[in-house]
């Protein structure tokens, strides 16, 4: 088992090469890998198009930058975020050089009465798909990043791709790009021993105790 392909694959924004193009056999084989995720009553619903033609990928990117820059509009970030809204910035000035956009859909449209069950079965059968395609292009050493920003123009990339919009949801895209050479910095994340209780809710006290 991999472990450091788990606690090592992370968003890549300004380490992915812009000028090499990305192997169509890649792509494939790491689609094929991908769909091995699980997905309520194994419904498989994930559908996937992969954009290459320049043209296409610069509409998007016009598209995406607007929804990155609505979705920041009116927000102080903390000192602590300037830097990955550094490298969101960069990803969205380049969104339509990377040489493949691969964007990820699931059959239906999200549910009119949202309940935790719903909503659950709706998200929870797509987006297992989406970080198992982003630990096979890792494999390859491809770098991704799980993006959402262009969901606010969702209908108009529809448009453009021939999306069925009231039959399919767009719920991410990723900008894949071999990686660019250099370490890249470490993946940080709280500890789970500091967020898991045992037989109950995690109390001050346990997770002090830890
Ligand atoms: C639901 C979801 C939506 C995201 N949308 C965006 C996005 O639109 N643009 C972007 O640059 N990153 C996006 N991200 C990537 C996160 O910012 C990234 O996974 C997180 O900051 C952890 O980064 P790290 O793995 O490099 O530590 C999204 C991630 C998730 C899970």
């Amino acid at each position: 088992m991999d472990t450091d392909l788990l606690t090592g694959t992370r968003a890549v924004r300004k380490r992915l090469d812009l000028r090499r193009p990305v192997d169509d056999r890649d792509l494939r084989e790491c689609l094929e890998i991908a769909v091995h995720a699980p997905s309520g009553s194994n419904r498989q619903p994930w559908r996937f198009v992969v954009v290459r033609d320049p043209g296409l990928k610069s509409r998007i990117g016009e598209y995406y930058r607007k929804g990155f820059a609505a979705n920041l509009s009116g927000r102080t970030p903390r000192p602590d975020q300037l830097a990955d809204l550094a490298s969101g910035q960069h990803l969205a000035d380049h969104l339509g050089e990377v040489p493949a956009l691969i964007v990820v859909c699931t059959l239906g449209r999200p549910p009119a009465e949202p309940s935790a069950l719903r909503l659950a079965s709706f998200y929870g059968s797509i987006y297992p798909v989406v970080w198992n395609l982003q630990l096979a292009l890792r494999t390859r050493g491809l770098g991704s990043t799980l993006t959402t920003a262009h969901l606010a123009y969702e209908r108009e990339v529809a448009e453009l791709l021939g999306i069925p919009f009231e039959e399919v949801t767009q719920v991410a895209m990723l900008p894949v790009a071999h990686l660019l050479p250099g370490g890249g910095k470490p993946v940080r994340r709280t500890p789970a021993a500091e967020l898991t209780g045992w037989d109950g809710w995690p109390t001050p006290g346990e997770v002090a105790a830890q």
